[in-house]
């Protein structure tokens, strides 16, 4: 019976001590020692045997099963460490090698464009408001001395919503909600996105960017507005041969109105389809703020003056990129919005 036991002990062994695979040693591991194993099954049969041959065998057995457990867990070491050297052999793998490049995002022209502006205006002790693209037809029109059925309603095609209230055409829309909100003096711009129900072309979009701005104090004049407008415009385009042109221009929220108009910096005033091959852009729209708007925000009109202006700030990034169509900046083509990138 010993030398039963010692023949099948130093067989598992050895079988363990040449085992390739962990696979491997785990058929061992269930042959030798599982529930049905062939050293359990033995110490179970020495029940049968005469006690002082129980006792040798027994300990024989369990030196036998002792050791294959030690030699099997050694040998599950062995394997697992060749095989991460093998895989490091196979697997080449160069950690000075440069990574994959997900190139750098952009922000959107309008948007560079609009920080600009933001910081030149809040450098000059301008706040910035911010209001809603859903408004009620009293901010953008009627406290803005458009009352029903005025013919002023027609220049901008309004997308009404079925709640009542409309897709804000300018963001003139912020100016009397500014004003019930704060009092002069007032020196505050609103950037913002705005709707339009136009014919699309180069210039026209249903979906633009505007930037309202406005003044208010004792004793403001066309001066000032000349001032921060000639400010602005040299700051944006870094450049001081900027021209400009000053001629009458009707709003019914400012007297006098004006259109600020820049030559164009695509043609340089020659004329092409950018600038409807006038030469000029209508970069600007502005004007004295008129005393009924200043009544509709709770202002005195006879102790408060102020201007206003409209900068439309899609198409000055076009004017500063050199963009030709208007079309290109919401369509998401980032061949286009890839080239222009901020400072
Ligand atoms: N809101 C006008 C528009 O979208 C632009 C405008 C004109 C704004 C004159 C002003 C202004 O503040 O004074 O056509």
């Amino acid at each position: 019976m010993l030398n039963k036991v010692s023949d099948i002990g130093n067989y598992a062994v050895e079988c363990a001590k040449n085992a390739m695979s962990e696979k491997e040693l785990d058929e061992i591991r269930v042959r030798y020692l599982g529930k049905k194993g062939k050293f359990t099954e033995l110490l179970k049969s020495l029940k049968n045997l005469p006690i002082e041959e129980r006792k040798t065998v027994g300990a024989l057995a369990n030196k036998f099963k002792a050791e294959l457990e030690k030699v099997v867990s050694e040998r599950s070491e062995k394997i697992l460490e060749n095989d991460i050297n093998n895989k490091l052999k196979s697997e080449v793998f160069d950690i000075s090698f440069p990574g994959e490049d997900f190139g750098f995002g952009t922000l959107h022209p309008v948007t560079i464009v609009q920080k600009q502006i933001e910081k030149i205006f809040t450098d000059m002790g301008f706040m910035i408001a911010d209001g809603p693209e859903c408004v009620t037809d009293y901010y953008c029109f009627k406290a803005l001395n458009i009352p029903e059925n005025h013919p002023a309603r027609d220049m901008q095609d309004t997308y009404y919503l079925e709640n009542g209230q409309l897709l804000r055409t300018q963001t003139s829309a912020v100016q009397v909600k500014v004003m019930e909100e704060h009092k002069p003096p007032l020196k505050v711009i609103a950037p913002g996105r705005c709707f339009r129900n136009e014919d699309l072309d180069a210039c026209h979009e249903n979906t633009f960017f505007q930037l309202e701005g406005m003044m208010i104090d004792k004793g403001i004049s066309i001066s000032n507005l000349i001032y921060f407008m000639k400010t602005l415009l040299t700051k944006v385009f870094g450049r001081d041969d900027i021209k400009i042109r000053l001629r009458p221009g009707y709003f019914p929220f400012v007297e006098p109105g004006f259109e600020l108009d820049l030559s164009c910096l695509i043609c340089q005033g020659k004329g092409c389809p950018t600038c409807k091959q006038s030469g000029w852009l209508e970069l600007l729209p502005c004007g004295m703020i008129h005393p009924n708007v200043l009544k509709y925000g709770d202002i005195d009109p006879d102790e408060y003056s102020g201007f206003a202006f409209g900068l439309g700030l899609t198409r000055l990034a076009m004017m500063k990129f050199g963009i030709k169509d208007i079309r290109y900046l919401n369509s998401g083509d980032l061949r286009v919005l890839k080239q222009i990138h901020g400072e």
